[in-house]
C-alpha cells in the first residue's frame, strides 16, 4: 500500500489508479480490464461515427481446427466485437484443410468489401506455414499486423497495422504515464507475435531494448535492468522476485495451465512486492490485446473509406 498521494489517471476514475509515495514509485496492479474498457468505449463511439456516413466495420476470424484454446479466444472476440457495434463472423476449416485451401478461403474474405478486417488465429495445426497463410491477408485488411508489408513498415518506425498484444503494451504504459525515451526494457520472448514487433515499438519510441530469449545465457543478468519488463515465454513463474529491479514495470504475457489455474510467466505474488505496477493474470494484458483487435479493426475500416 502506499501511504502518499493517489490519484486516478483523466480519463477513466477506474482503470489507472496510481499511488506515488515520496520517491515518486508507483505502486499500483495494472486492470487490464479497466483500460481494455476504457478502448471499448472510444472504440463504440468511432463505431457510431462510421454509422452516421452508413459504414459498418466488419471482422472476419478465420479458425482452423478444434484447438479448444484458440476456439475460446475467438468467442472472447466475437463477444467483444458486439460489445461494440462491430459486425463479425467466424469461418471455421477442418484439421485438415490444406494451404490451398485455406488461402482461397482468405482471398475470399480479401475479395469481400463488408469485411474490413481479417485475423487468422494462430497456432494452425502442424503442417500449414503461418508466414504463408498471413501473406495472403490483404496488409489493409490484417489487423493482427503480421502481414510483412505492415511488420516492415513498423521496423521502418511508420506504424500502420501492429500487432495487438504490443500495442496493447504501450498503450499501458503511455497511460502510466511512463517516459519511454530512454527507459531501459527488458523483451523475454523474441517471438513474431509479441517479442519482436515489442522490440520495434519501443525502439521507435528511443527506448533502450534487450531481447531475451531461450537461448540468453543469464537470464537475470538482463532482466535485473528493466525499467520496463516484459515477460511473453510461456513459461510459469519464470521471472522471480530476485531476477527484477526494485519499482520495475512489469507486464505478464504469458497464459499458462497449471492445474486448475491460469497463471503467467512472473510470479506474481512476490514480483508485486517488488514492482511499481504490474499486470495480474488473467485480467492484464488479455483483455487489452482484444481491445486492441477491435481499435484496428475500426482504424483498418477508417482508411479503407477514405
Ligand atoms: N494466437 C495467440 N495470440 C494471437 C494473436 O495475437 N493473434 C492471432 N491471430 N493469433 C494468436
Amino acid at each position: 500500500m502506499c501511504a502518499g498521494r493517489s490519484w486516478s489517471c483523466a480519463r477513466s476514475s477506474h482503470s489507472i489508479r496510481i499511488c506515488r509515495d515520496r520517491h515518486d514509485v508507483i505502486d499500483m496492479i495494472i486492470d487490464g480490464k479497466a483500460l481494455a474498457a476504457d478502448v471499448e468505449a472510444e472504440t463504440a463511439r468511432r463505431v457510431k461515427k462510421l454509422a452516421q456516413k452508413g459504414i459498418l466495420p466488419g471482422l472476419a476470424t478465420v479458425l482452423v481446427g478444434e484447438n479448444p484454446a484458440s476456439q475460446m479466444y475467438i468467442r472472447l472476440k466475437h463477444s467483444a466485437c458486439a460489445r461494440v457495434g462491430i459486425r463479425s463472423e467466424n469461418v471455421v476449416l477442418p484439421d485438415s484443410s490444406t494451404e490451398v485451401d485455406l488461402i482461397a478461403k482468405i482471398q475470399e474474405l480479401n475479395r469481400r468489401p463488408d469485411i474490413n478486417g481479417i485475423l487468422l488465429q494462430l497456432p494452425l495445426p502442424k503442417g500449414l506455414s503461418p508466414q504463408k497463410a498471413m501473406m495472403s491477408i490483404l496488409p489493409e485488411k490484417d489487423v493482427d499486423g503480421f502481414h510483412p508489408v505492415n511488420m516492415g513498415a513498423l521496423l521502418l518506425g511508420a506504424e500502420r497495422l501492429v500487432p495487438c498484444t504490443p500495442r496493447g503494451i504501450i498503450f499501458a504504459l503511455e497511460r502510466l504515464g511512463k517516459k519511454l525515451e530512454g527507459a531501459e526494457a527488458v523483451i523475454v520472448g523474441h517471438s513474431n507475435v509479441v517479442g519482436k514487433p515489442l522490440a520495434a515499438m519501443l525502439l521507435n519510441r528511443n527506448a533502450t531494448v534487450q531481447v531475451c530469449h531461450v537461448f540468453t545465457r543469464d537470464l537475470a543478468e538482463h532482466t535485473k535492468d528493466a525499467e520496463i519488463l516484459i515477460v511473453a515465454a510461456g513459461v510459469p513463474a519464470l521471472i522471480k522476485k530476485e531476477m527484477v529491479r526494485p519499482g520495475a514495470i512489469v507486464f505478464d504475457v504469458g497464459i499458462n495451465r497449471v492445474g486448475d489455474k491460469t497463471v503467467g510467466d512472473v510470479d506474481f505474488d512476490n514480483v508485486k512486492d517488488i514492482a511499481s505496477a504490474i499486470t495480474p493474470v488473467p485480467g492484464g494484458v488479455g483483455p487489452l490485446t482484444v481491445a486492441m483487435l477491435l481499435s484496428q479493426t475500426v482504424n483498418a475500416t477508417e482508411s479503407q473509406a477514405w
